[in-house]
């Protein structure tokens, strides 16, 4: 679908592939020239650059979806630190965003955002959490981090396969941006470890009665629990591996 943007320049650094198309693309594949600098740098094929682009395309929606996402998250976090944290790192997203452009840019590209159905259902998880548990909770605050570092995780996989792919290829001033990205939400996640571990993990499970005890003797409100319990399971998709078959017979 991307067929008439296929033979544009694959960055700054380089001329156009246009001529060299797919035996370019398998010399790429071959494995034997994973290395490349000065003169004799590899340049990468159309329909990998075709791929590597749509790649960004997927990250940059998923970056501007997060600046959406993460106030809200700011705002439903209970501790101080993980309401800093989730404020820091919209400072940084705003800057992640910036640096695709770059990349956009020296791809000869227009920056432009292809829906990620991955980053999607994660703060589609992320929204469940804080319907789920009460405001004011740690329980909220280990969900949230659960969710945030699911989120950065996504985006340490594929900011560090696209700086992977940008360097095999000599593509050095996209890689440069882009393990820049990388570097940052690998800080994040280290960061939300943190505060798992020092402001939120232990105290949330003090914070109410244990968890047994609420079995201990049915009181009206613990009966609706249990139906409440029942209507979710109600709710929960199976795992249908014929379903997967009919997928894959279809491809
Ligand atoms: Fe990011
Ligand atoms: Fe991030």
């Amino acid at each position: 679908m991307e067929k008439g943007t296929k033979s544009k320049k694959a960055s700054g650094e380089k001329t156009s592939t246009a001529t060299k198309g797919k035996s370019a693309s398998r010399a790429a594949n071959s494995g034997k020239q994973t290395k490349h600098s000065g003169d004799n740098q590899m340049q990468m094929g159309e329909e990998l650059q075709t791929l590597f682009v749509d790649m960004l395309k997927d990250i940059y929606w998923a970056e501007k979806a997060l600046t959406k996402a993460l106030p809200k998250m700011a705002k439903a976090s209970t501790t101080e630190e993980l309401r800093e944290g989730f404020e820091e790192h919209l400072t940084q997203t705003e800057e992640h965003i910036k640096r695709l452009e770059q990349v956009f840019e020296l791809m000869g590209q227009k920056p432009q955002a292809k829906k990620c159905e991955a980053m999607e259902g994660l703060q589609k998880e992320a929204e469940e959490i804080i319907e789920d548990t009460e405001k004011g909770t740690l329980t909220r605050d280990v969900g949230l981090i659960v969710a945030a570092q699911k989120v950065e995780h996504y985006e340490i996989a594929t900011y560090g396969s696209l700086t992977t792919l940008a360097n095999t290829f000599g593509m050095t001033e996209i890689a440069d941006l882009l393990a820049q990205t990388l570097e940052e939400e690998k800080q994040t996640d280290e960061n939300l470890t943190y505060i798992a571990e020092n402001n939120v993990n232990f105290p949330a499970g003090i914070e109410d009665e244990p968890a047994t005890a609420q079995h201990k003797g049915k009181s009206s409100s613990n009966a609706m629990e249990e139906e409440d319990y029942e209507e979710e399971e109600d709710d929960t998709e199976e795992y249908d591996e014929n379903e997967e078959d009919e997928e894959n017979e279809k491809g």
